[in-house]
């Protein structure tokens, strides 16, 4: 069932929003070569915390994992696409880390992701960071009154596949709202024209994920969480938390 948000609701959803944008700000600005993940899950920890909201993402149990997310943040490292839980490994030059927060504040959730690369970056890194952020661009961009789901999963899978990318089938974007993962989700790839309507007060998490070597194959590794690439290639995930507004889309989740 989608929830359509009142007015009241978003402006409450922008402060859970604003608390996971500070918090991934913090995060990346920790984020140097010999910081270890754990140390980023205590930066964003900390943000939260003082904002006195609470991290969702810890001791979440989803349908497709086998344990409680362990975790504040995810932190996937180079072939690791999503879901990285923060361990001892400290971050080396050139790496490309994408980060996943979520917050929770006076019952409502926001949910973001940044992509960035550490010390020296590789340019093929860094054009794989800018064309996800294009995706999510487009994505955003196909917010509006009328449009429907599949055009914002048009204009993210278009972006990926024109700069020859691979698009992990299965996971993509959700509704959010009092809770994290709400009806409709929202893909990475589709027919424009399909799928649910958009109107205001809805509210969406668009998360494109790219892999660089093209194909779409992952794997889930032995932990029970964290998505791989089949080929080694690097990927690449950037996530809003945007509403549909009379005006269009408004992001809640920047700082
Ligand atoms: N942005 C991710 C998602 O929507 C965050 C989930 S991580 C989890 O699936 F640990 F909370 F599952
Ligand atoms: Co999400």
């Amino acid at each position: 069932m989608v929830e359509i948000k009142s007015a009241a609701a978003i402006e409450a959803m922008r402060e859970a929003g604003r608390v996971v944008g500070e918090a991934l700000a913090a995060t990346r600005a920790a984020a140097r070569p010999g910081v270890s993940l754990r140390e980023l899950d205590e930066v964003a920890a900390r943000v939260i915390r003082e904002a006195g909201a609470k991290p969702t993402f810890l001791d979440y149990l989803p349908s497709f994992a086998p344990v409680p997310y362990p975790a504040v943040i995810c932190a996937s490292v180079n072939d690791a696409i999503v879901h990285g839980i923060p361990d001892d490994y400290r971050l080396r030059d050139g790496d490309l880390l994408s980060i996943d927060c979520g917050a929770e504040l006076d019952g409502w959730t926001g949910d973001a992701a940044v992509s960035f690369t550490v010390g020296r970056a590789a340019d093929a890194d860094l054009r794989l960071i800018e064309t996800a952020e294009a995706a999510l661009a487009a994505g955003i961009a196909a917010v509006r009154t009328g449009a429907r789901i599949g055009d914002i999963a048009h204009a993210i899978g278009r972006t990926a596949r024109a700069a020859g990318y691979g698009i992990p089938q299965g996971f993509g974007g959700h509704g959010i709202g009092r809770r994290m993962h709400e009806d409709p989700d929202v893909p990475n790839e589709g027919r424009p024209g399909r799928g649910f309507p958009l109107r205001p007060g809805l509210v969406l998490a668009i998360e494109p994920m790219l892999l660089a070597g093209g194909l779409d194959g992952y794997h889930c590794a032995p932990d029970g969480w964290t998505l791989r690439t089949d080929d080694g290639s690097r990927a690449a995930h950037v996530e809003h938390t945007v509403a549909v507004t009379a005006d269009g889309p408004r992001i809640l989740t920047l700082p």
